[in-house]
């Protein structure tokens, strides 16, 4: 393997410059050249390609978004868009890729991979942490983080003012973000898209919390939860308690940026070097993750069928723990 690209694609997330550093390193340590491929299969298509050497990832292991930029791209959605992607890939001798992102990034993969007879190795890079064939995705430690430490300030305004406060976190098909934050802020209920709530069991819930602190509380909504969302849940909370003092907090994009957490950057690094290796090895089609804190190669076909479990044993404890 004499020359590799690597892409960063879809949603940003704090670890993916990590990543590309180790790919780049990796690279030297195996003597293959890597080059960039700037804003995804955009670039792919439109042949946006730069070499990368040791100084271009020089001073970006603590920095949150993506050097190489992101995109998320119909065109490469198509067979001819992906035929156009590897016309570059060819004319550039690029004879494996890394990419690094989330599901849609992986089908991707998959599909050009496939087509044109590719070695592709993909990362796990989302902060939804909904990958199946890892622990954990690269961004999504530094996401939870990020929610817990704006809940915590919420919380002071929650309590200073007997409030109920309604935060919407990311998570489009997945309550990881929600679950895990929910958990470590305390929070009085937690809806995700992996466990129905049902209406009832939301105000049985709220009236037990009006005794203890007037009313005042944090719910985490996942985005992707079954009533469409924190605004949903407001207006259905304020018919039934309209005496409720509730505000919604909706914390959007400061999930996805900022400076990766030690775990992310550890998480990113291993696996880069470890998707490097895989190539040079004659490995192709599959995802690396860690599992068991053992590095773990995935066929794509098997990351995209499957849903990564969520432990709703954790989500019952909340219930037990919020009482
Ligand atoms: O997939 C990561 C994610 O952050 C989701 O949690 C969220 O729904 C989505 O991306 C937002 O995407 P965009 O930045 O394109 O609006």
């Amino acid at each position: 393997m004499k020359k590799i690209g690597v892409l960063t694609s879809g949603g940003d997330t704090p670890g993916m410059n990590a990543a590309i550093r180790a790919v780049v390193k990796a690279g030297m340590h195996y003597d293959a050249e890597v080059v960039g491929i700037y804003k995804g299969y955009y670039g792919l298509i439109h042949d946006l390609i730069k070499p990368l050497d040791g100084n271009a990832v020089y001073n970006i292991i603590h920095r949150g978004g993506t050097i190489l930029k992101s995109a998320r791209c119909d065109e490469f959605k198509t067979a001819e868009g992906r035929v156009k992607a590897f016309e570059t890939i060819d004319r550039h001798n690029i004879e494996g890729l890394v990419v690094i992102g989330g599901d849609g990034t992986l089908t991707g993969a998959r599909l050009l991979g496939k087509e044109h007879d590719l070695p592709i190795i993909g990362l796990p890079g989302t902060i939804d942490n909904d990958l199946y064939g890892t622990d954990y995705t690269i961004g999504y430690d530094t996401a939870v983080n990020t929610v817990v430490a704006a809940v915590d300030k919420i919380r002071d305004t929650a309590h200073s003012h007997d409030r109920l406060f309604i935060v919407e976190v990311m998570g489009r098909d997945a309550g990881f973000i929600a679950l895990r934050s929910g958990i470590a802020t305390g929070a009085e209920k937690i809806l995700i898209p992996e466990a129905r709530t049902f209406i009832e069991d939301l105000y049985d819930s709220l009236e037990k919390g009006r005794s203890h602190d007037e009313g005042a509380g944090i719910i985490i909504v996942a985005e992707g939860d079954d009533f469409g969302g924190a605004m949903e849940v407001e207006k259905k909370i304020k018919k039934r308690f309209p005496d409720f003092d509730i505000r919604v907090s909706i914390l959007g994009h400061i999930q996805r940026g900022g400076a990766p957490s030690a775990y992310d950057r550890v998480l990113a690094s291993g696996l880069g070097y470890q998707a490097v290796k895989a190539l040079v090895e004659g490995r192709r089609g599959m995802m690396v993750g860690s599992i068991n804190r053992k590095i773990e190669f995935t066929p794509f076909e098997q990351t995209i069928k499957y849903n990564s479990p969520i432990n709703v044993e954790l989500h019952s404890i909340a219930e037990i723990l919020a009482l």
